[in-house]
């Protein structure tokens, strides 16, 4: 049983959107990077450094000390330690990137949540400039955005990837297909973490020549391959015995999901194994938060028909499929491992 809702919880939702602000602000206009390298300021140092007045000054202070995002001690301000770890930008795990992808492209598009809703559709998309009907073919018009959007993918897949490579016995995998591999920070991550592992990386044709040049760089190209083309339509390659799907199936319906691990478990030989490497969410359907937030996104903007499905849903998608036999890995961040085999 989770605990009652209290008054302060619903305020905090209530003016959700006003805390985001605050937040992007805070990162924004460099309050966290600058209370990192010098914390102790005061509100008047702060709005000097930062260049902006002291009555927004102490709007934007007063507001991060209620959120506990800086602590007041005093007439002086330091970053909290969540934010001195996740906020300073020389920080490895900086999220900065992944709060301009909120503040871009979910903020604005989320304005359009209750229509989404009302109508199955991503009508947040219409908030962008194009005509195509998913978010990832409108990015193109938009520079800034397209910039916005894989700087924030990118620091997710570098956060996300050591799990993953610490996670499944690669041992028993030869050759592994990266369905939807991306620019191959995956696979070369994997690769250098498993020296024995092949792995060929299956994109569109664009992005498979960003995956071949980010290859070529770390000269890793005898074992990290791609293959090009639509995996909805064009066959996967040949001699492989495991397929990977990371951060995938959250972008399609149950029902495309389903016809693409059938695909996948067609191209595989008996033994094989399907992983599926994404955030899960409970099978209650009662969160995690991060995935319960995660999930309007992908109805109200990306695609109009994913979101972050459970760890049940998914093992019904590999039984659909034909997977025998499956196992769960729980890993950090809500994180989790779903392996199958055939
Ligand atoms: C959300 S990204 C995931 C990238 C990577 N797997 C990761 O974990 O960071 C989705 C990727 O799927 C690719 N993709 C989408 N539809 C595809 C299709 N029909 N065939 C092949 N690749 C596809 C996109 O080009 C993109 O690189």
């Amino acid at each position: 049983m989770k605990d009652e809702l209290d008054i302060n919880g619903l305020t905090l939702i209530a003016g959700g959107h006003t805390a985001f602000q605050l937040l992007w602000a805070g990162h924004e206009l460099g309050v966290f990077a600058l209370l990192s390298k010098r914390p102790g300021l005061t509100r008047a140092q702060i709005a000097q450094e930062i260049a902006i007045q002291s009555q927004p000054a102490r709007i934007l202070m007063t507001g991060l000390a209620a959120l506990r995002l800086v602590i007041k001690e005093g007439d002086t301000y330091r970053n909290s330690s969540i934010v001195g770890q996740l906020l300073d930008t020389d920080s490895p795990q900086n999220m900065g990137d992944i709060l301009g992808w909120q503040a871009l492209i979910v903020y604005p598009g989320e304005m359009d949540f209750v229509e989404s809703l009302r109508k199955n559709a991503n009508v947040g998309l219409g908030r962008f400039p194009g005509t195509e009907n998913n978010l990832y073919q409108r990015l193109v018009h938009d520079p800034k955005l397209e910039r916005a959007f894989h700087a924030a993918m990118s620091s997710l897949s570098r956060s996300a990837n050591s799990m993953l490579a610490n996670s499944v016995d690669f041992a028993s995998i030869r050759h592994l297909v990266d369905a939807g591999g991306g620019d191959a920070t995956n696979a070369l991550a994997l690769a250098r973490a498993h020296p024995h592992l092949q792995l060929t990386v299956f994109d569109a044709p664009t992005v498979c020549q960003l995956a071949v040049a980010n290859i070529a760089n770390v000269g890793l190209t005898e074992r990290v391959k791609t293959h090009s083309g639509d995996f909805f339509i064009d066959a996967f390659p040949k001699d492989i015995d495991a397929i990977l799907f990371a951060h995938m199936l959250t972008i399609w319906s149950p029902d495309k999901d389903r016809a693409l691990l059938k695909r996948a478990y067609d191209a595989l030989p008996s033994g094989g194994q399907l992983i599926i490497f994404n955030m899960m969410g409970d099978d209650d359907d009662s969160g995690p938060i991060s995935t319960a937030l995660g999930s309007p996104y992908f109805l109200s903007i990306a695609t109009g028909e994913g979101m972050l499905y459970s760890w049940a849903e998914y093992e019904s998608f590999l039984r659909h499929a034909g997977f025998s036999q499956t196992r769960r890995f729980q890993l950090p961040h809500d994180h989790g491992v779903l392996i199958g085999t055939k």
